[in-house]
């Protein structure tokens, strides 16, 4: 038996860097190109994965092995086309991603977070966060999330305001703590730039950068703005996420001054790659490099010239692989991308693989199958939701409290289209990409379920979505919760331009508040238009998108904890005055940015 070539790229003893230019040298155009694309996994199969060298897959929205998958079910099927990536030639493993945007949100019975514009209410490191869904991410073999969004939402009429902390870059940086929890903690000589895996999960701020700040928060528009709006508003939280060690960036759809990002050169790598010295790798968003021209697609051959050469890596093709691939090879040959270009991509590319140890661990075991929706990580969610919470009005006066609730009543009434109703509650992104209404999408408590664990087993609580005012007069109720809002949506489907509150939520309100004291939560991605309600509202809560654990919401109406949420957006009186941020000189709000009263608990 002869002895084995040595190979210095399968050497982990080797620096990373020497087993990068190892492998880059070995490799043909074809395999390099390869690397640079992500394919969803719908139709995939391991042996594409095998054929075309393809270096990453995704789950997009709702994209599962199979309805209601255990983890299980997900370790297979990753470790299924991890084998055809490592039965090429070089068995270069593939890095399997997805977006895990409040908690491991496409899996069933996964812990679902608050969605991040609850989060940034709280303004707490919210490390434990970051942690329980690497592990819930891990439980399902992936180890790659697109996570957290550090866009900084300028104008709640945007479909993903929710997905923002704050119109505060300063809250968006501070939250930029959840990295750390996500991969772990960079060491003391950390080099800015430089992708840091510490075996838990790699991250990408999604979306690099501007994206929150739109024209009337149109979705995938265009953000104008001065260099030092650009700088001071939109870019700091990128320079905290990669003092953290994130790996990869993704681009945004949007444009920066009519100058589409996945075009953009000056900032992709001018900026980010030469300035800021980020040596991971940047991504491109679905389809994103596709959205180059209008319409989309027109041009494909134009779309990888542009986007790779402003500086993309990893292209989320997500389909038609054999067309980027071809487009990619024809722009190579004819020497309009330069080798040198996609050189650059694939060692940024196997830089972070090798990082994160994919060569030495490339496939996933059952050991973390547990994790997944744990207790301790539902707890950590029901904190999450009691501190996101925010009380904008608690009775006539200081001096005549409403909340907290007694929790000893004869009867209390709870009315509403989202008090029962677990996917209003946990919002679009949420098993499906859009979300999913009702209460069979995964598991979970409702804010009613909630209310009744709360109580005194002695108090009677009452359930009727819409009431009328007869009714609610003669049943004797102590107190009515109203709990009404938004109605699940994600990306362009939330964009909105009048942000009022859904019918027949006005209508509840109306029937209800006057005929007996009530408290209204307003379940929704961003402030609403609701100034004509206040008066006849005795308490009212904003309660953002608070997830699957709505026990958190009894927590503190009940007052077995205290309000302590401070807005971390302005809530604006009317939407003509949008976009209206704090510090703006027509500022004019309902309530104001870092507004929220305070309880103490009442037990
Ligand atoms: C979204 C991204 C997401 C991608 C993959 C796109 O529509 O804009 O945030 O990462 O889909 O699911």
């Amino acid at each position: 038996m002869g002895a084995e070539e040595y190979v210095p790229y399968k050497d982990p003893r080797q620096p990373v860097d020497k087993r990068v230019k190892d492998l880059l040298q070995r490799m043909t155009l074809e395999e390099k190109i390869g690397q640079m694309v992500q394919l969803e996994r719908a139709n995939m199969t391991a042996e594409i994965m095998r054929k075309y060298h393809i270096g990453s897959l995704l789950s997009g929205g709702g994209s599962v092995p199979a309805d209601r998958a255990s983890p299980r079910q997900w370790v297979d099927m990753v470790n299924t086309f991890q084998k055809g990536s490592l039965s090429t030639r070089l068995g270069i493993p593939m890095i399997y991603g997805i977006d895990a945007v409040h908690g491991h949100n496409n899996v069933y019975k996964a812990t679902i977070f608050p969605h991040n514009v609850g989060l940034g209410v709280t303004r707490q490191v919210h490390i434990r966060i970051g942690a329980a869904t690497a592990l819930e991410v891990r439980a399902t073999g992936i180890p790659y999330a697109f996570a957290p969004c550090i866009a900084v939402c300028r104008d709640p009429r945007w479909g993903r305001c929710y997905e923002s902390y704050s119109e505060d870059h300063k809250i968006v940086q501070m939250m930029t703590e959840i990295i750390p929890g996500l991969q772990g903690d960079v060491p003391a000589n950390f080099q800015r730039g430089t992708p840091f895996v510490s075996g838990k999960l790699q991250l990408v701020p999604s979306t690099f950068v501007g994206d929150g700040g739109t024209v009337k928060g149109i979705n995938e528009n265009n953000t104008i703005v001065t260099q030092n709006e650009l700088y001071s508003i939109h870019m700091p939280a990128y320079l905290n996420s990669l003092d953290k060690g994130v790996a990869t960036v993704m681009v945004s759809y949007s444009s920066i001054n009519g100058v589409k990002m996945h075009a953009n050169r000056e900032l992709v790598t001018r900026f980010l790659k030469r300035k800021l010295k980020f040596r991971g790798f940047v991504i491109s968003d679905w389809q994103g490099i596709d959205r180059i021209t209008s319409p989309p697609h027109k041009n494909y051959s134009y779309s990888i010239l542009k986007s790779v050469n402003a500086g993309v890596d990893m292209v989320m093709v997500p389909y038609n692989y054999t067309e980027f691939i071809n487009g990619l090879t024809d722009l190579v040959n004819k020497k309009a991308v330069r080798i040198q270009r996609i050189d650059d991509a694939v060692k940024r590319i196997l830089r972070v693989k090798f990082a994160m140890g994919l060569f030495e661990n490339p496939l996933a075991d059952y050991s973390f199958a547990d994790k997944l929706g744990c207790k301790e990580h539902r707890e950590v969610a029901r904190e999450a939701v009691r501190k996101s919470l925010v009380l904008l009005k608690n009775g006539k006066s200081a001096k005549s409290p409403v909340v907290p609730l007694p929790k000893k009543a004869s009867k209390i009434l709870v009315a509403g289209t989202h008090a029962d109703n677990l996917g209003y509650q946990c919002g679009g992104w949420t098993i499906k990409w859009q979300g999913q209404e009702g209460n069979n999408l995964t598991a979970g408590t409702t804010i009613l379920k909630g209310i009744q664990a709360a109580v005194d087993p002695t108090t009677k609580i009452v359930f009727k979505e819409n009431p009328d005012t007869k009714y609610v007069k003669s049943q004797g109720f102590s107190h009515a919760i109203v709990v009404v809002g938004e109605l699940p949506y994600a990306e362009t489907a939330g964009d909105n331009l009048n942000l009022t509150l859904p019918y027949p939520g006005p209508e509840i309100i109306n029937n209800v508040c006057g005929a007996v004291k009530c408290v209204v939560v307003i379940v929704s991605g961003r402030p609403l238009v609701v100034e004509s309600y206040v008066p006849k509202i005795d308490a009212l809560v904003a309660a953002w998108l608070p997830g699957s654990e709505g026990r958190g919401v009894a927590d503190v109406l009940f007052g077995d904890h205290g309000f302590t949420g401070k807005l971390a957006r302005t809530w604006f009186k009317r939407v003509d005055q949008l976009p209206m941020n704090v510090g703006d000189t027509h500022y004019d709000p309902l309530f104001p940015f870092g507004f929220g009263l305070e309880t103490k608990p009442s037990n």
